[in-house]
């Protein structure tokens, strides 16, 4: 383990849609700081026109990421210890998405994706009628629960090649959102949402090479839930519903 020193040299990207580039920043460093310290330091002390953004600063508002030293990750959550090379980083934009300014992504085209893909809760029930008894422990609740902690940090979508090389792609956060809703036996829109997965722009685009994965903070698994997904499709195709 690299022995820490007095500052650390951060290349952060600075720039819009229209091009930039790096500048390099000297950063004191501090005992259990995180990566979102840092970029808060730059902004507070030496440049406070930097963009970037965050909430909860406790992993689970999901605004906080970044590229760091060129792998996705949740800022707030990720020590500068555990990433840092060489008393350096290097800061940049979330990849895959269009840049606003800085450190800030237009996460416009990620949700429009999730509504897409069917990512909205449709229930059956109304509040007036009955609540009504879920088996926690059924096949299906647990496939649903199993993808259900997503933070919407687009750190998958980030990670993964296939949306970079097709930008129509839905993605690995909006069909593991449409995963669990397809087990979510409470739900009424499930033959729209079959048929949105199995679009052009769905599960079939997926290589499963699991770099979604790897890199979701909250332990999810994206690419297990686009195996289930094209299973189910695969499966409504010989059933005649698709
Ligand atoms: S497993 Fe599929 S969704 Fe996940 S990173 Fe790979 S191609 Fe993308
Ligand atoms: S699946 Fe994981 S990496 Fe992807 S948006 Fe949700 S929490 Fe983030
Ligand atoms: S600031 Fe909310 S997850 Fe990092």
């Amino acid at each position: 383990m690299q022995e820490p020193t007095d500052s650390l040299e951060i290349s952060v990207w600075r720039g819009d849609a229209t091009g930039g580039g790096h500048i390099i920043y000297q950063v004191p460093r501090q005992p259990s700081q995180t990566i979102l310290d840092v970029v808060t330091w730059i902004q507070r002390e030496q440049d406070p026109q930097l963009a970037y953004r965050f909430s909860c600063r406790v992993g689970m508002c999901g605004s906080c990421a970044m590229m760091v030293n060129g792998i996705p990750r949740w800022t707030c959550r990720t020590h500068v210890q555990k990433v840092v090379q060489d008393n350096q980083l290097t800061i940049e934009p979330l990849r895959n998405l269009p840049v606003i300014k800085d450190l800030v992504c237009d996460m416009s085209e990620f949700f429009t994706k999730w509504k897409a893909a069917g990512g909205q809760f449709m229930p059956r029930k109304t509040r007036q009628d009955p609540v009504e008894p879920l088996l926690p422990d059924s096949p299906k609740r647990a496939a649903a629960n199993a993808a259900i902690e997503c933070i919407n940090c687009a750190i998958c979508y980030a990670a993964c090649d296939v949306v970079t090389w097709n930008p129509g792609y839905l993605g690995p956060a909006a069909l593991n959102r449409a995963w669990s809703l397809l087990n979510d036996e409470r739900d009424s829109g499930q033959q729209a949402r079959l048929e949105a997965i199995a679009s052009d722009a769905g599960c079939h685009n997926c290589h499963s090479h699991a770099n979604c994965t790897t890199y979701c903070p909250n332990e999810l698994n994206p690419s297990a839930s686009i195996a289930g997904l094209k299973r189910l499709a695969a499966r409504a195709v010989f059933t005649g519903n698709l």
